[in-house]
C-alpha cells in the first residue's frame, strides 16, 4: 500500500479535492495508493473538520507548542512517519520547513504554490500578479527543495487576469483550478509507481 499524508494549515480545500479525486478515480483499486492521514498545525483548521467526518485518520501539531522551527518539524516528521508513507503532499501548509525535514522525504514531497513558478515565490502571490501588469496568473505543483517555493515543476495551471481583477477574485479563480492541478499531477505520479 502507498500511503499518502496531507498537510494542511487552513480551509483544506486542495485536501479535499486530492481525497475526492481518490474516492471517484479509484487511486486505491488502480495504484494501491490510500490517503492515510490528514495533519495540520491549526486546530481550527476547518479541512481539519471535514478529514474527521470522513473518517480519516487526523492530527493537529501546533506549532506554537515547539521552541524551534527544528524541533516542530522533528516532531512533525514523527507523527508522519508514523504512517510510513511514499508520498507527502503539502496543501496550503503554512509553515516554511526546515532543511532536515525536506531532506528526509526528498523526492516524495510535493507542494502547490498559487502562483506560476518561478515567478511570485512566497506570499501574496495574486496582489503581486495583478501589481506586477501580467495578462496570466496561475498555480505551480512542484517537488520540495530545502529553497522556497523551487524545486522540480510538475505541472501549472494558467488562469486569465481580467480587467478590474481583485486578489481574492483572482484568488478564488486559481483555487477552482488547483483542485484539478493538483489531484491530476498526483495520480501521474501514482501512475509512473
Ligand atoms: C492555496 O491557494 C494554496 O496554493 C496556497 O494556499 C491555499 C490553500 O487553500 N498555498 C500557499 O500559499 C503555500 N505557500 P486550501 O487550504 O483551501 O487548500
Amino acid at each position: 500500500m502507498k500511503n499518502i499524508v496531507i498537510l494542511i494549515s487552513g480551509g483544506g480545500s486542495n485536501m479535499r479535492a486530492l481525497v475526492e479525486a481518490a474516492r471517484r478515480e479509484g487511486w486505491e483499486q488502480r495504484w494501491g495508493a490510500r490517503i492515510s492521514a490528514v495533519i495540520s498545525n491549526r486546530a481550527d483548521s476547518a479541512g481539519l473538520a471535514w478529514a474527521r467526518e470522513q473518517g480519516l485518520a487526523t492530527a493537529v501539531l501546533s506549532h506554537r507548542d515547539f521552541e524551534s522551527r527544528e524541533a516542530f518539524d522533528a516532531a512533525l516528521a514523527q507523527v508522519i512517519d508514523g504512517h510510513q508513507p511514499s508520498w507527502v503532499l503539502l496543501a496550503g501548509f503554512m509553515r516554511i520547513l526546515t532543511p532536515g525535514f525536506v531532506a528526509r522525504y526528498e523526492g516524495r514531497l510535493i507542494n502547490i504554490h498559487p502562483s506560476l513558478l518561478p515567478a511570485f515565490t512566497g506570499l501574496d502571490t495574486h496582489r503581486r500578479a495583478i501589481e506586477a501588469g501580467c495578462a496570466v496568473a496561475g498555480a505551480t505543483v512542484h517537488r520540495v527543495t530545502a529553497v522556497l517555493d523551487h524545486g522540480q515543476i510538475l505541472g501549472q495551471a494558467v488562469v486569465p487576469i481580467v480587467a478590474g481583477d481583485t486578489p481574492e477574485r483572482l484568488a478564488a479563480r486559481v483555487l477552482s483550478q488547483e483542485h484539478r492541478l493538483y489531484p491530476s499531477v498526483v495520480a501521474r505520479l501514482l501512475a509512473q509507481g
